[in-house]
């Protein structure tokens, strides 16, 4: 009789079957229907006797009566003869056997252990995830796999094979991870595919445009005031000791994320709840989730799900205060979805002015509906979703890298100066960005040494040939990485040195490909300009108002993975006003 082993043998070696149930149940009926042992009748048959149709179907149901009889008197008798505890482990070898060649087959050719941890996989490794098991995973393949209970993952180091993973929205869509859906619902944009996702994604690109960025500069400027006195006060406060500041840079960017996506329509308790609470929405954010957790009171997808609900009806209010305002003539934009309502308002009115007969009215690029509360209340969850841990990751080696580096700080300090025509009071406006030569390529390269994001996990809607050689099976989570392009040797000279002179004199700006920080393709990151203005911003601000000192310890450079990056001390600072 053959066996499981010599099954899975027998198919391909590649993924091509993904090795769901189905396909599996389909070779062992493949190896009933071929194994004599079970019924001659049906081995004729298989084997391809020529028969009528009519004595076709009436062997085929001769067929299923004996193999019915015999199987079930068989069966029965087999298990009359068993017991409870024999069952049972005769179920759960089957289930571990299934489970194994479920895993063999959906690895094919791929690098990854030969065998799985029954069922579990590497739940333990992916619930606490370590630096060093990402760096060994990218190591081992330009394409490498795991498989978590019944995740299959496919991890792709190689460039080339990110930016087709990225490029590929007819197999693919982003997943974050399995709950991410559910926790800030399935009907959020990002969610959506194709043309539907395209046409959604046009209408919100005019929200970071120079034009549209201007008129969010001073609401930045006082949340800097703000955050950066607070930050000398808690160092004053702490006797001038070191202390983390990592939880102070998540609260700056939570702040300066929903005051610049709402201005003053969201309330200061609101900010500060919700910079307080938004870690729980992260931490929810595992690999692998037990079932049904979300509905379980005390667990981490039931409270980041919570955090989430309430966020969105906080900012459903906004956006019906925004609207309001809006609605009134000479309404000035001064936030995110200022500028989205007003384009809102300005299709209605041309539509209207249409609808009554008009003509040669100027039609506004990009025409949309007036979308209700809740979807702008949804959408700009996904905004601030996509950006707080990128944003804190960023923020939290800016000032750890550069506190480490007080000749690139004097640098920013002086070109920051010269922008502001030697009045480092003068407020940060966009005509000075182009003059910011130094300070851009701090940014880039600090982007390229921690790259905040350093994959994006896809999962395939339908069978993805990878390679020719490799197709990961519908339902896989498909993950092009973004770190090891960002730090090839081949690409950037000694990668593991922060070397800001690389994007002036040398040629990384060239290396487009490579700079993957921002994803590629469809969904890259709609904020992928505004980012490193934004960041320069901070950064020009930080050195006219402030000074700030890094206290390394043994774990400063050591990685910890929150769904993003940060050091595993979380940084060390000191800082103190500049007179
Ligand atoms: C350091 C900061 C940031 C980094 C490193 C970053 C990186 C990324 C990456 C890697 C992706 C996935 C790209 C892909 O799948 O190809 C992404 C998507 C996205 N990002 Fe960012 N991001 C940052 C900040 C922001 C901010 C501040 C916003 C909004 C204000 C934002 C909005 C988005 C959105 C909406 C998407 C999904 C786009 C889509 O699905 O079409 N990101 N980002």
């Amino acid at each position: 009789m053959l066996s499981i082993t010599s099954c899975i043998s027998s198919l391909p070696y590649t993924s091509k079957a993904p090795g769901s149930l189905g396909e599996v149940l389909a070779c062992d009926v493949d190896i009933l229907a071929t194994s004599s042992y079970f019924n001659p009748v049906m081995a004729s048959l298989v084997q391809g006797g020529s028969i009528s149709p009519s004595a076709h179907a009436n062997a085929t149901e001769n067929v299923q009566q004996t193999v019915t009889g015999q199987l079930g008197g068989f069966m029965s008798s087999y298990f009359a003869e068993l017991g409870f505890w024999k069952i049972a482990v005769t179920i759960l070898l089957a289930l571990v056997a299934y489970d194994q060649c479920s895993y063999i087959i959906q690895k094919g050719s791929i690098a990854g252990p030969a065998f799985k941890v029954p069922f579990f996989g590497p739940f333990i490794q992916a619930i606490h995830p370590k630096w060093e098991g990402y760096m060994q995973q990218w190591a081992s393949g330009p394409l490498s796999c795991v498989s978590i209970f019944h995740k299959f993952v496919v991890l792709a180091s190689d460039r080339d094979l990110a930016h087709r993973i990225f490029k590929s929205p007819g197999y693919l869509k982003p997943c974050i991870v399995p709950i991410a859906e559910e926790i800030m619902s399935p009907k959020a944009w990002v969610f959506k595919q194709g043309r539907e996702h395209v046409e959604y994604r046009k209408g919100l690109s005019g929200l970071f445009t120079n034009k549209a960025i201007a008129t969010y500069l001073p609401v930045q400027e006082s949340i800097y005031d703000q955050f950066f006195s607070q930050f000398v006060a808690d160092s004053e406060a702490n006797d001038g000791k070191p202390t983390s500041f990592m939880v102070r840079f998540r609260e700056i960017n939570c702040a300066l994320s929903l005051r610049t996506f709402f201005g003053s329509y969201i309330s200061q308790d609101a900010v500060q709840r919700i910079a307080n609470d938004f870690y729980l929405v992260t931490a929810a954010l595992e690999l692998v989730n037990i079932p049904l957790s979300m509905y379980i009171p005390g667990t981490k997808p039931w409270r980041g799900k919570r955090v989430a609900d309430a966020c969105q009806v906080d900012f459903a209010r906004c956006a019906a205060a925004c609207k309001e305002k809006m609605a009134r003539p000479g309404a000035e934009p001064t936030c995110v979805v200022d500028q989205w309502v007003l384009h809102m308002l300005a299709c209605e009115r041309y539509r209207e002015r249409i609808a009554a007969g008009e003509t040669g009215v100027e039609k506004p690029q990009n025409l949309i509906p007036v979308f209700s509360d809740e979807e702008i209340g949804r959408t700009l969850f996904t905004f601030l979703f996509a950006s707080q841990d990128a944003s804190s990751s960023a923020t939290t080696w800016l000032f750890q890298v550069l506190a480490q580096r007080p000749e690139v700080v004097a640098r920013i300090r002086a070109e920051n100066l010269a922008a502001r025509g030697g009045d480092r009071r003068r407020p940060f406006d966009l005509d000075m960005y182009p003059e910011l030569l130094y300070t851009r390529a701090v940014v880039k390269e600090l982007l390229r040494y921690r790259p905040p994001v350093i994959f994006v996990p896809y999962v395939a809607t339908k069978t993805f040939p990878i390679t020719p050689d490799y197709t990961a099976g519908k339902g896989a989570m498909v993950i092009p990485s973004c770190y090891p392009a960002l730090h090839d040797p081949e690409v950037y000279a000694d990668p593991g040195t922060f070397d800001p002179e690389r994007w002036i004199s040398g040629d990384a700006e060239s290396k487009t490909k490579n700079w993957l920080v921002f994803g590629a393709g469809p969904h890259d990151c709609l904020a992928r300009s505004y980012v490193p203005l934004q960041m320069a911003h901070m950064i020009g601000k930080a050195a006219m108002d402030i000074d700030f000192v890094h206290h390394p310890t043994p774990r400063s450079e050591e990685i910890r993975v929150f769904a993003t990056l940060f050091p595993m001390d979380g940084c060390q600072l000191v800082f103190t006003k500049r007179v």
